[in-house]
């Protein structure tokens, strides 16, 4: 039977991941007829009108979308309506009337709301699909911590099946996220060496100058570690760790992310400094600009002990991983915006061509998007030099529309198609890795480092023998 189109409630909508992220995805999707709306209806405490809330979404696309063609937005802004109320199952009930066929309900409010959010539209009946699916997507993060994530687990489950809902991991909708598992899966020259007869170590580097950007009041609570390592890092380790499934279902993806994350060795709580490495920016330059330190960021307390850098490194208890390192790092204020997934081979015998002629396999994700196969070969010339080279392939869309990765999300959600939202079991092992290191970090201060370095020197601590820190920018 052909389903109705989808009407889409955006409950919080009158806030920042609205208006920075969420609308521009629309937008563009409607623009380029990847998608028509029924109805998009803005839903807030707000006590705005439609008209009101449209101006305001109008303000903020001029801003956010390159291309912003006013009569595209003219057509869009007629599907649009606001619906002003609080999380309440009585309020909520007033969108009823205006939703005639499937929906998806996605939840751009602060995290502390979200169970109370799906058990108001749960009581108010929106859950049920007799007039067809209804879907709810949540944003990051899914808890604070293994015990706050199942509770949320539960809350949510209470009033919506696993398989109505769609946790967003915007990583996961990012083009060199999804490569990753094409690039392994389709080229039968990897799979010989995807394994610790052959892979030294891998590191999975995301790094930022960027500081706040005016979001103290989350990421003061959050840090490094909760805000990228328990869910964007975690989920591309996944991805780069798992076991090929058989066929490209969600089921079977969610399973084996599941079962690489379940193998991660715990990390004993007397041993979270040879496991793990927290910094915090103190003031210093980034390019050729003066920046503050994160104490002196507006809304942050002088005595601060979050962490804007985390490093963790991380051991795979199964037959494939035996004894390779996989080391993760993310931090805001530092040298470059570079993020990178770099697997290292083992280095051949040395006795033809010398020590640590290693092979590097990296998927670059920042500033380009590209393959690099970095190896050794002759140099020319009458010598029997060897010398490094780097078959690359870039990794972009030519002439192709300016995109996000929201789109992707967008459409999935649309279709129903789970393989790119995390499942609940996904979550709470990633937790369940973090959990130690969030207890111990919680007793000790991180160490300072310099805005617009590298990080703080105690990550080095962590590393293997004879194993590096790759440059942010190699
Ligand atoms: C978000 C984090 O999930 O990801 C931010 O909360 C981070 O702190 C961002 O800056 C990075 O993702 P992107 O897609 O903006 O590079």
């Amino acid at each position: 039977m052909e389903q109705k189109p989808a009407t889409m409630v955006i409950l919080g909508a009158t806030g920042d991941l609205t208006r920075r992220l969420l609308f521009p995805a629309i937008y563009r999707l409607y623009a380029q007829r990847e998608w028509t709306p029924a109805h998009i209806i803005g839903y807030a405490v707000e006590a705005w009108s439609r008209e009101q809330f449209c101006d305001h979404i109008e303000g903020n696309l001029k801003t956010f979308v390159k291309e912003f063609q006013p009569h595209v937005w003219q057509k869009l802004r007629e599907q649009i309506d606001y619906q002003p109320g609080d999380l309440t199952a009585g309020k909520l009930a007033a969108l009823k009337s205006k939703i005639a066929g499937p929906a998806l309900f996605y939840l751009g409010l602060p995290p502390q709301l979200f169970s109370q959010a799906a058990g108001g539209l749960g009581q108010a009946g929106l859950n049920q699909e007799s007039a067809g699916w209804r879907r709810l997507v949540v944003e990051k993060p899914f808890g604070w911590d293994l015990a706050s994530a199942r509770e949320l687990g539960k809350g949510l489950h209470q009033w919506w099946r696993e398989d109505q809902i769609f946790r967003i991991d915007h990583f996961l909708g990012k083009d060199t996220a999804q490569n990753i598992l094409v690039f392994r899966f389709i080229n039968r020259l990897l799979e010989s060496v995807w394994n610790g007869a052959h892979i030294a170590q891998v590191q999975i580097t995301f790094a930022e100058t960027l500081g706040l950007e005016g979001r103290w009041q989350y990421y003061d609570r959050a840090g490094a570690l909760r805000d990228m390592l328990q869910n964007h890092l975690l989920q591309l380790f996944a991805l780069v760790a798992m076991e090929p499934p058989s066929e490209w279902d969600a089921e079977d993806l969610h399973n084996h992310k599941a079962e690489v994350l379940r193998a991660v060795r715990q990390i004993p709580d007397d041993q979270v400094l040879q496991f793990a490495a927290a910094g915090q920016y103190g003031k210093g330059q980034v390019g050729s600009q003066p920046v503050p330190g994160y104490q002196q960021e507006e809304g942050i307390s002088a005595h601060s002990t979050t962490e804007t850098f985390a490093a963790v490194k991380l051991y795979v208890d199964n037959w494939r991983w035996h004894g390779v390192p996989f080391y993760l790092r993310s931090g805001k204020r530092l040298a470059a915006d570079y993020a990178e997934i770099a697997v290292q081979l083992k280095p051949v015998p040395p006795k033809l061509f010398g020590h640590g002629l290693a092979d590097w396999l990296v998927f670059r994700m920042k500033p380009e998007e590209a393959i690099d196969l970095m190896m050794w070969a002759k140099k020319p010339g009458l010598e029997l030099d060897t010398e490094s080279i780097v078959l690359s392939a870039p990794y972009k869309r030519t002439g192709g529309n300016e995109y996000s990765a929201y789109e992707q999300l967008l459409l999935e959600v649309l279709k129903g198609d789970q393989s790119i939202f995390p499942r609940l079991d996904e979550v709470e092992e990633a937790w369940r890795v973090v959990d130690p290191i969030l207890k111990a970090w919680s007793q000790q201060p991180p160490e300072d480092y310099a805005a617009g370095s590298e990080g703080p020197a105690g990550q080095d601590r962590i590393l293997e023998a004879g194993q590096r820190w790759r440059h942010l920018g190699s």
